[in-house]
């Protein structure tokens, strides 16, 4: 059986996340219910840091607030030590409103506007990683005006394709985000930052995909930015000195997923940043690590009600499509629409069934929104509880209100005890922002 964190099936035969029992959390909670397993979220920011610090000297873990974040979530990533990546003003405000330290922040994104920049700078973010030579005109009005000249890393495109779904492939060297290595563009940028006095110059970044099961294009990524490293020092006599390989690890959404353990990937990420270093002999930077999807990804599990079950007869050899609908779809999960994302699945209030049932999951929204394919769950019934697994990681940060659907709930579950961190919209909340057509 398939189950994560501190998912198990207790005595009742349900499904239990943080010692909580799913149909005791639906009864309080409704569904869509985005569950998040505070424990293994915790066990997941210790063990990033326990495997890279361990390996090097000096290391600093950042979670990527865009894979999940509301206030409880930034609290409970400052409680843990890490620093936080925002890429806007809302992931920006959302973090200041949690009370995150403004020096343990990055500032990220490939269009940054000069508003997003300046509340940056007035509230005195840590980095801000620089992705174009627009962004440096922008900073060029906004950083003088402060007291202290700002912290900024260049965010370099390294020419490095990964395999994984090309909607979330960023290193190759046709893309949007940050300055190419090869043509000579980034180590430009580098030179314009060191002549500029409100800046400076404290490292280069890159993010090369995501969902990413091993760490090949980590490791060629490694060495195009120590060739771009080792380029500044000679032709500027600076030292690099933060290196920010950004996230992408993968995790696992069914149990045919086989990512690296963390200490598998520390090992291999280390061992060439090592290498790279001694053959170009370079001091070792400070390592910057951004994982967003491997902090909350399999923390999540989204439970959802079961709805209309329907048979459809199929020209052999399909014989008969078992369609079972949930009270969600892809406004709460957008991921298997957008990136062809596989989950798995069972229903919660019959954990101890055999799973013998194939069935293809389908939304409530007004198109062929399939959540999941094909998945052999227990026997389903309406009123039955789904929970697919998991559905941390980019599914409330991406959640829409398409077909007018309120957005669910976030629940941190732990030992037993359930926090409501995110509350459910109502059907006001809908139309709170509309206005009439006519009258005031
Ligand atoms: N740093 C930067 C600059 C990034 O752009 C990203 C992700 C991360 C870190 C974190 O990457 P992770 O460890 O989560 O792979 N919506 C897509 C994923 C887009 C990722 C965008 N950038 C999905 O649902 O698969």
């Amino acid at each position: 059986m398939f189950l994560l964190g501190t998912q198990r099936v207790n005595k009742r035969g349900h499904l239990e996340v943080g010692g909580c029992d799913a149909v005791d959390l639906v009864a309080e909670f409704g569904t869509p219910l985005y569950v998040v397993d505070e424990a293994t979220v915790r066990t997941n920011c210790r063990a990033y840091r326990a495997a890279f610090e361990e390996r090097y000297p000096n290391v600093r873990v950042e979670y990527a607030a865009k894979a999940f974040l509301c206030v409880a979530m930034a609290q409970l990533i400052q409680e843990e030590g890490l620093h936080l990546d925002v890429a806007s003003a809302g992931e920006l405000h959302t973090a200041l409103r949690a009370g995150f330290p403004a020096a343990e922040l990055v500032l990220h994104g490939n269009n940054k506007s000069l508003e997003e920049l300046r509340l940056a700078i007035e509230v005195g973010v840590g980095r801000i990683v620089v992705d174009s030579f627009h962004e440096l005109a922008l900073l060029d009005q906004v950083a003088p005006l402060q007291r202290r000249p700002q912290d900024v890393l260049l965010r370099v495109a390294p020419g490095v394709d990964p395999h994984t779904h090309r909607r979330i492939r960023t290193g190759q060297a046709d893309t949007k985000f940050g300055l190419n290595i090869q043509s000579g563009a980034a180590l430009d940028a580098v030179k314009q930052i060191i002549g500029t006095p409100s800046l400076i110059f404290t490292g280069l970044h890159c993010h090369i995909g995501s969902n990413l099961m091993d760490a090949t294009a980590h490791r060629a990524a490694i060495e195009a930015v120590l060739d771009l490293a080792a380029q500044v020092r000679d032709e500027t006599g600076l030292t690099v000195e933060e290196l920010n390989i950004g996230g992408g690890l993968g995790i696992r959404y069914t149990p045919d997923d086989a990512p690296p353990s963390l200490d598998d990937f520390a090992t291999s990420i280390v061992d060439s940043l090592n290498d790279g270093l001694a053959a170009r002999h370079l001091p070792q930077p400070l390592l910057l690590l951004e994982p967003g999807r491997s902090i909350i990804g399999e923390a999540g599990t989204t439970l959802y009600t079961v709805g209309s079950l329907k048979d459809v007869l199929l020209p052999e050899p399909e014989g008969v499509r078992h369609f079972v609908a949930i009270d969600g779809g892809m406004s709460d999960n957008p991921r298997p629409q957008l990136y062809d994302a596989v989950y798995s699945a069972l229903i919660a209030n019959k954990a101890a069934s055999p799973a013998t049932f194939t069935a293809r999951i389908a939304g409530k929204h007004c198109e062929t929104d399939t959540l999941i394919e094909q998945t052999r769950i227990q026997s389903p019934e309406p009123g039955d509880i789904l929970a697919v697994q998991s559905t941390g990681a980019y599914n409330y940060s991406m959640a829409s209100n398409y077909n007018r659907l309120p957005r669910p709930a976030v629940v941190f579950v732990r030992d037993g005890g359930a926090r409501l961190v995110v509350r459910r919209e109502t059907l006001d909340d809908l139309v709170s922002h509309d206005l009439p057509l006519h009258g005031n």
